[in-house]
């Protein structure tokens, strides 16, 4: 149902500043989106306003301008560096006469190309859905003749205007029911886990920190790394032998947190994400190196309460050294807990430490486990004395 973009489409950029402390990192972002959705940015128009127009998002001189440059440029898609209405972004696209596409549909487009397992697809498909089940509205006809870019398709014949939105509401009920189940498998699995006394971690941290790399060389799984924003959205797990606390555990690489991440998608992925929230353990993994690295290390955090993971415990991974000055490191907190390990996944640099780090845990984990079942079976042999007592 959903076009891929065209490989190389030329797009204009349109971004407004409200005067957020943010804006410039959120416009570099969109950017970086873009190119790793595989558009060509053939121009950025930007502009400052004090709060959004409620028609077009952007004023009338300024939204011509952004029609000019798209002319110009001979760009047939323009997206917006913020969440558009429906309402402005069919305004926007009958100004404009082209495609008109946010924050939001980018992103989701970026989730759509890089989806692998069957759960994922699903998973992007339901938000994708959802998200263009509030855009069918009537009166597309003039695009109708212009070979849409990405979004639904805008091909002759095949118009918005034939989806029928109730069909939609029922794939998207059919959807959510096959996840459910999926969900339900999955938590049979993970029981059987936590049965089996399995240790189990999961990497989270903002997108391109450098996860899967980690991943990598912790498991030597060849999981894709690339230098595109996304790249892993499926969550992998593989079994990992830590001689250190002489036992195994699970690893598992989950999708990249980004700034305003779309609220479809959030709850979207929740099945994957519910992989985090039942780790013992989570490896935040955060790029050291970057200047907006503070910002970033926020954003996750505030992802990780979104999904009621915040009680997990947490370690921070520096992660890239590699390009900054510092030393492959463990840090501690005050109690003497460990806090941050520093390394490069990339050079292997430190990650010694964080295998140190892991059997660690591991080993207080299974300490733990055998103190409860020791205290389970003092439990049931009390029990057993009492109602023997009870007998006599
Ligand atoms: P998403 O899938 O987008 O969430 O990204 P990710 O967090 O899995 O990042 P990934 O492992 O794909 O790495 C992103 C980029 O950073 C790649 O180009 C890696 O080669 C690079 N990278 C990862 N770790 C290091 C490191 O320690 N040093 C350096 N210099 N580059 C690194």
């Amino acid at each position: 149902m959903f076009e891929r973009p065209e490989h190389g489409q030329a797009v204009i950029l349109a971004s407004l500043d409200f005067g957020k402390e943010d804006y410039s990192e959120s416009l570099s972002e969109l950017e970086l989106l873009a190119t790793s959705a595989g558009l060509f940015v053939a121009g950025v128009v930007e502009g400052k306003r004090g709060r959004p127009d409620p028609a077009l998002f952007a004023g009338s001189g300024k939204a011509d301008e952004i029609g000019d440059a798209a002319r110009a440029a001979d760009a047939s898609l323009v997206i917006f560096n913020h969440e558009l209405s429906p309402v402005q972004e069919r305004n926007l696209e009958r100004r404009l006469q082209c495609r008109v596409l946010d924050r939001t549909a980018l992103i989701l487009e970026i989730f759509a190309l890089r989806a692998r397992s069957g759960e994922g697809k699903l998973q992007v498909e339901l938000a994708q859905l959802r998200h263009y089940s509030t855009r069918l509205v009537r009166g597309w006809t003039h695009l109708e003749r212009q070979k849409g870019g990405i979004g639904m398709r805008g091909g002759p014949g095949e118009s918005q205007l034939e989806l029928d939105r109730r069909m939609i509401l029922t794939k998207i009920k059919g959807i959510e029911g096959r996840l459910e189940k999926l969900a339900k498998s999955r938590a049979v699995q993970r029981r059987g886990r936590q049965r089996g006394g399995v240790f189990s971690v999961s990497l989270v941290g903002y997108t391109n920190a450098g996860k899967s790399t980690l991943f990598n060389t912790l498991t030597h799984a060849g999981s894709y790394a690339a230098d595109q924003l996304f790249a892993t959205l499926d969550t992998t797990s593989r079994r990992l032998w830590l001689p250190e606390a002489g036992q195994q555990i699970v690893l598992s690489d989950t999708v990249g947190f980004i700034t305003r991440l779309p609220h479809t998608l959030v709850s979207a992925f929740h099945a994957t994400l519910e992989e985090t929230l039942h780790a013992d353990l989570l490896l935040h993994v955060v790029d050291s190196a970057s200047p907006n690295r503070e910002r970033q290390i926020v954003e996750v955090e505030k992802v990780l309460k979104e999904i009621g993971a915040e009680q997990v415990p947490r370690i921070e991974v520096m992660n890239k050294l590699d390009l900054t000055s510092a030393a492959p490191q463990v840090a501690r907190d005050e109690y003497g807990k460990i806090a941050a390990v520093w390394l490069s996944a990339k050079t292997g640099a430190g990650v010694e430490l964080l295998r140190g780090v892991l059997a660690e845990f591991a080993r207080d984990q299974q300490h733990q486990t055998s103190v409860l079942a020791a205290q389970d079976a003092e439990l049931s042999q009390s029990y057993v004395e009492t109602n023997l007592d009870g007998l006599e």
